[in-house]
């Protein structure tokens, strides 16, 4: 039985992590600005109130934790808004930057303690991120900040190299969750964290810094 934290978790792809990580008997850590009914009703330890941009809030995460071990990290908590060319918001931007880029790794570096030889780290980046696949423009925030999320998981692929500890940059494929208004064209949340959790199992320190999507393709950076 392993212990995984969970970001994100009220809703979408973090909820239904948490829905299978406690169906095979792992235990989820739900951490959350605010909890939901569903999330309440799976029975897991929830972490609430904690807006993971803010310095405080994740350092009264890192005490309530104490020295408790953890096995994966999943950093999963993210925002998209619209940025065109048309209608350059550099606000949103900034802010898409904070939550998508820069809340990930002061979490890792605040958790890094919790972390031991054979825990993995994951990041939840998004196709929308890779600059080889990119061929329809746009999205300028949300493509830019998750850019730099894959950066920050390459490199920390590479600086946990000498702690054990694997780090990979999924992609969950295009998923009905609010964030994509529940498009027709993405598929479930049950059939993304499916992929995503085998892609987790199957990371190690010989794959390490991989971006894979939730089916097992590796994608261009
Ligand atoms: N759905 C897709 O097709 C798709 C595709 C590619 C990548 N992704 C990525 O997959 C991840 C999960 O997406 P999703 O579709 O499940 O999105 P979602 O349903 O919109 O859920 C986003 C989650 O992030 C949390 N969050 C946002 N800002 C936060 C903050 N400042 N502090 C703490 N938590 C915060 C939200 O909490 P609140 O409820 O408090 O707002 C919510 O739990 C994201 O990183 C997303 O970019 C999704």
């Amino acid at each position: 039985m392993a212990t995984y934290l969970v970001t994100g978790a009220n809703r979408g792809i973090g909820l239904e992590y948490c829905r299978q990580l406690k169906e095979r008997g792992d235990n989820a850590i739900a951490v959350c600005r605010s909890t939901s009914d569903e999330l309440k009703d799976l029975g897991v330890q929830i972490e609430t109130d904690i807006d993971l941009t803010s310095e405080s809030s994740v350092a009264q995460l890192v005490k309530k934790l104490d020295d408790k071990s953890i096995d994966v990290l999943i950093n999963n908590a993210g925002i998209v808004e619209r940025v065109s060319l048309d209608d350059l918001d550099f606000d949103s931007i900034r802010r898409q930057f904070e939550v998508n880029a820069v809340a990930p790794l002061r979490l890792t570096k605040a958790l890094l303690n919790n972390l031991k030889s054979g825990s993995k780290v994951i990041m939840m980046t998004s196709r929308m991120g890779s600059i080889d696949d990119n061929t329809s423009g746009g999205s300028y925030g949300y493509r830019m900040s998750k850019v730099a999320l894959s950066m920050a998981g390459k490199s920390l692929s590479e600086d946990l190299k000498s702690k054990g500890i694997p780090v990979a940059i999924l992609h969950p494929g295009l998923v009905k969750t609010r964030m994509t208004g529940f498009t027709d064209s993405g598929i479930t949340t049950e059939e993304s964290v499916k992929g995503l959790l085998a892609r987790i199992d199957q990371l190690n320190m010989q794959n390490t810094g991989t971006f894979w999507h939730s089916n097992g393709e590796v994608l261009p950076w």
